[in-house]
């Protein structure tokens, strides 16, 4: 096992590239799946999480080759139709290969993700999406198995707006016979650079960044290839590790993915100046004021930074509201988070951030991916050296973040520990 040991307390300085998006290469990798070949997606974290998808990718007949940055998935020669449970139970986005099996095969088997670290995820309307889209769906022993002798056009209207049911849906649709409308569809980034894919691959899709979706399906899509964007989440840990240690530093990010986070951020007193290529945050001297936040679909506040924002406030002035509209009980980090002298408490979905004058060292565990980096966040912050353990969360999705806090002049290290 390995963790952080950090010696909190230092201001940051200098600059950082920010990584490609780990989310949208999830998104991308699966609709590979769709045509016959080799694609290129360009700009692909090394995390776990997409080692996971290569290894799922192996069990079904892909070979996937990373080339720095750049990954290479050849589905000429795909073998299998099924997505083990011992892939998908590591990750939840493994249910992408859903849509993209069937429409290309027209069978999938894909396990049942079950639930996840923070509590219940449910995957009824990517279920639903595909049978709508004429596929019979049923349950056996823990798997999906999905059959169609082709996907049918059809009118799919989301209850709740989600990344990975739009996703799936729409790599699904692109193939099936006739037109599909995807209603209240998922606007997020992910989203969209996943349409420019398949767009790239001969994809008939019109309304991208709407919640309207229109698809002519095709007969057959060809290889392409993409650059990823770059990853927000990333870019707003970073930028608020920079507000939490009160420092000067840059990130080269180039979208306006990080909207909502940016305003926040000025309203909490931090000064922020936005180029095209890069963004720089100057919290010297500051005491940031308490700032409410409430996470929303794209291009609201995202739940993927709640829990960072939620560290950043408990050294705020007064009193700030942090409330989860996404998924209600995200808040393993809270107890976690006061094991650092945090004072947060928890009503429903609210997390209720007093702020205190300083944070203070302590051994403390990660327990899901955002969770472990409000973690390294507070260590960064805390006086003394604190222990996160548990750190095989965060590589899931951060790059070896150590190595970009490092460039910043953090003083963090990753240690092989017996501790679990
Ligand atoms: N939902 C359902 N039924 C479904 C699917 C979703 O009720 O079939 C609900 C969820 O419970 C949630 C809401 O819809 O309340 C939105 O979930 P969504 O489907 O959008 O989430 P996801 O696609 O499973 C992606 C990211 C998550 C991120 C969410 C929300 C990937 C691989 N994962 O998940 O990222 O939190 O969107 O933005 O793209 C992370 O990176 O730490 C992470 C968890």
């Amino acid at each position: 096992m390995e963790k952080y040991v950090i010696n909190g307390g230092k201001r940051l300085k200098g600059k950082v590239k920010i990584s490609g998006s780990k989310n949208a290469a999830l998104a991308l990798m699966p609709a590979c799946l769709l045509n016959n070949g080799i694609s290129t997606i360009e700009n692909v974290p090394e995390v776990n999480d997409i080692y996971t998808m290569v290894k799922l990718f192996r069990a079904i007949g892909i070979n996937s080759e990373f080339d720095k940055h750049t990954l290479n998935i050849d589905t000429s020669k795909v073998t299998s139709h099924v997505a083990p449970y011992e892939h998908v139970k590591k990750m939840r986005a493994s249910v992408y290969v859903l849509g993209p099996l069937l429409a290309k095969y027209g069978k999938a088997k894909v396990s049942m993700p079950g639930g996840c670290a923070w509590g219940p995820r449910p995957i009824n309307l990517h279920l639903e999406a595909m049978k709508k889209l004429g596929a019979d769906i049923e349950l056996e022993g823990g798997y999906i198995i999905a059959k169609t002798r082709r996907l049918k056009g059809t009118k799919i209207n989301f209850d709740v707006s989600s990344v990975g049911a739009t996703g799936n849906a729409l790599m699904a649709a692109v193939l099936a016979k006739g037109n599909t409308l995807i209603t209240n569809a998922a606007v997020e980034p992910e989203i969209t650079v996943l349409i420019d894919f398949l767009i790239s691959m001969g994809a008939k899709i019109k309304g991208k960044e709407t919640t309207r979706l229109e698809i002519e399906g095709v007969d057959e899509l060809k290889t392409s290839t993409i650059r990823n964007v770059q990853d927000r989440i990333e870019a707003g840990t970073l930028l608020i590790a920079g507000a939490l240690t009160k420092s000067n530093i840059t990130i080269e990010y180039y979208s306006n993915h990080l909207d909502s986070v940016i305003s926040k951020l000025k309203d909490s007193g931090v000064k922020i100046t936005k180029g095209d290529e890069e963004i720089e945050l100057n919290a010297r001297g500051l005491t940031p004021e308490s700032v409410d936040v409430e996470t929303a679909v794209y291009p609201g506040f995202p739940t993927d930074m709640q829990a960072q924002w939620t560290v950043f406030m408990s050294l705020a002035k007064g009193s700030a509201r942090v409330t989860d509209n996404i998924y209600f009980d995200r808040f393993k980090h809270v107890p976690e988070l006061n094991r650092l002298g945090a004072n947060i408490e928890i009503k429903n979905n609210s997390a209720i951030v007093k702020g205190v004058r300083k944070l203070k060292a302590a051994t403390v565990m990660s327990t899901d991916l955002r969770a472990s980096a409000s973690l390294v966040l507070g260590g960064l912050a805390a006086e003394g050296t604190t222990d996160v353990l548990r750190i095989y969360h965060i590589d899931r999705g951060y790059q070896r973040i150590e190595e970009k806090l490092q460039m910043l002049g953090a003083d963090i290290k990753r240690e092989e520990t017996p501790e679990y």
